[in-house]
């Protein structure tokens, strides 16, 4: 009999899905007192189709970070396009939401008001934005921890909170900056499970940037592989592992394996 997340995962098919997000010929150059300009990210491309889960996957400093940025239009691309939805990203807007390694939780709110937080201004009751509120506290696990404080809470908890306070906006692309990085290995199998879960229920469109081989092979679909300095894509790979996937999978271990040996020889 199939499991409930074997389930979710066997009706998602994206391969059909349109486009959703498109990179083309992107640069970008620094100006530094120090060294003058220096390039970043050189000559980028690529596509995201509505519902996949692309992993970018580098070396410190090849511009990882500055690409979710610049994806976020919280930075200005020195050259080339970012397309949301053929719509030119020319700033922040509701339809992109990040998430960062380091939680950036308001301390002084609890775990309730922080989820609730983003849905200010929107046009629902009072009601129907405790629901919500309700809804994403229970997704994350966290449905009796809504009056803790931040300080009160572990890191994992508070990457669910700030999980559920993204989600609860309903972006078209979560942009996910190595979010599990600073977690213990067993809080970040059990974040890696969560996000895989709540990505087979609601079926947002995932950017997500790791330096972790086998946490890209765990989770995406697609692998994009950059060189260093600039930054640029030295490859694509499908990763067409059957879903769940199981770190005792012998084609697992193959693919990190051979992914690792990439990366070393950038
Ligand atoms: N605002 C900035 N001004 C000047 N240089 C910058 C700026 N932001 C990033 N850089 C430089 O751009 C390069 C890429 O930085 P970025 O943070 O994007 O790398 P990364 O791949 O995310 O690294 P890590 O894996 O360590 O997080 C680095 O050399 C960094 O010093
Ligand atoms: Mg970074």
């Amino acid at each position: 009999m199939k499991t409930s997340l074997q389930m979710v995962f066997a009706q998602k098919s994206f391969q059909a899905s349109p486009v959703l997000l498109e990179v083309e010929h992107l640069s970008k150059c620094f100006v530094t007192n120090g060294s003058g300009e220096i390039a970043v990210l050189q000559d980028i491309g690529f596509r995201v189709r509505r519902g996949e889960l692309v992993c970018i996957l580098g070396r410190s400093g090849c511009g990882k970070s500055t690409l979710l940025k610049i994806l976020a239009g919280f930075t200005a691309p020195s050259s080339g396009t970012v397309l949301l939805n053929s719509r030119t990203v020319t700033g922040p807007g509701p339809d992109r939401c990040m998430v960062f390694q380091e939680d950036a939780l308001f301390g002084w709110l609890t775990v309730r008001e922080n989820i609730a937080f983003g849905l200010k201004g929107r046009s629902m009751s009072r009601g129907e934005k405790e629901k919500e509120v309700d809804r994403f506290l229970s997704l994350v696990g966290l449905a009796d921890f809504g009056d803790y404080l931040p300080v009160e809470i572990s890191g994992g908890m508070k990457q669910r909170v700030s999980l559920a306070r993204v989600l609860i906006l309903q972006p078209e692309v979560l942009l996910m900056d190595e979010p599990f990085a600073a977690l213990d290995a067993q809080t970040r199998e059990q974040m890696q499970d969560l996000l895989l879960r709540l990505w087979g229920k609601l079926s947002h469109t995932i950017v997500f940037v790791t330096h972790d081989v086998g946490e890209a092979v765990l989770l995406a679909d697609r692998i994009l592989i950059f060189n260093q300095a600039p930054g640029s894509i030295k490859e694509e790979i499908h990763i067409d592992l059957p879903r769940p996937r199981s770190k005792d999978d012998n084609r697992y271990y193959a693919l990190c394996r051979s992914i690792t040996s990439k990366i070393k020889a950038v």
